[in-house]
């Protein structure tokens, strides 16, 4: 299959959007249509972030975002936020080149790593952690501990 992945433009950002939408649907995330959407319109208009799309015939089959940030220990990293192929068209490749992609984009914003986090549910239903293994990626035994903030 030939497959081509670009960074979305503003104007692709509707084609992302209906392709993360229903990635969340799918699994079960609870962040509303109108939220991701305006997520993503800041994701887009931050150069530290990116959306890539992946284009077979003319319609875009995946979707991958991803984010930058800083570190002590590793200076900037990088972290796939989020990874979606449409399911008529798994198995051919498509979520490898979305992360090759990523990967190529974050070794340009000088990242020395790139991440990923695996839920349990996506584990779960997916088993995430040997598809990531299959793409270079260790699990690292560190787990991520987050409190919620309002500003109340
Ligand atoms: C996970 C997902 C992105 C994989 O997309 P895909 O295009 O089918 O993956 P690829 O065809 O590029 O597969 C890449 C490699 O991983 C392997 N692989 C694919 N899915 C796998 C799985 N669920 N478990 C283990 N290995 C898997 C493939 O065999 C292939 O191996 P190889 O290249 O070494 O032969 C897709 O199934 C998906 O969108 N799932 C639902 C959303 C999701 O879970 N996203 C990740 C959240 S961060």
């Amino acid at each position: 299959v030939n497959v081509t992945i670009v960074e979305a433009g503003s104007d692709q950002l509707g084609i992302a959007q209906s392709l993360l939408e229903r990635f969340f649907r799918e699994e079960g995330f609870g962040t509303p249509p109108e939220v991701l959407r305006s997520n993503l319109d800041a994701f887009a208009a931050d150069p530290t972030c990116g959306v890539l799309l992946a284009w077979t015939d003319g319609v875009a089959v995946g979707a991958a975002t991803v984010s930058t940030t800083r570190s002590t220990e590793d200076g900037q990293i990088a972290e796939i936020q989020d990874l979606y192929v449409l399911p008529e068209h798994r198995g051919s490749g498509v979520a490898r080149l979305l992360v090759e992609e990523a990967t190529a984009w974050a070794l340009e914003q000088g990242c020395r790593s790139v991440e990923v986090v695996v839920t349990p549910e996506a584990e779960a239903a997916h088993r995430l952690s040997a598809f990531y293994a299959r793409l270079g990626f260790d699990a690292t035994g560190r787990t991520i501990h987050a409190r919620r903030l309002s500003r109340s």
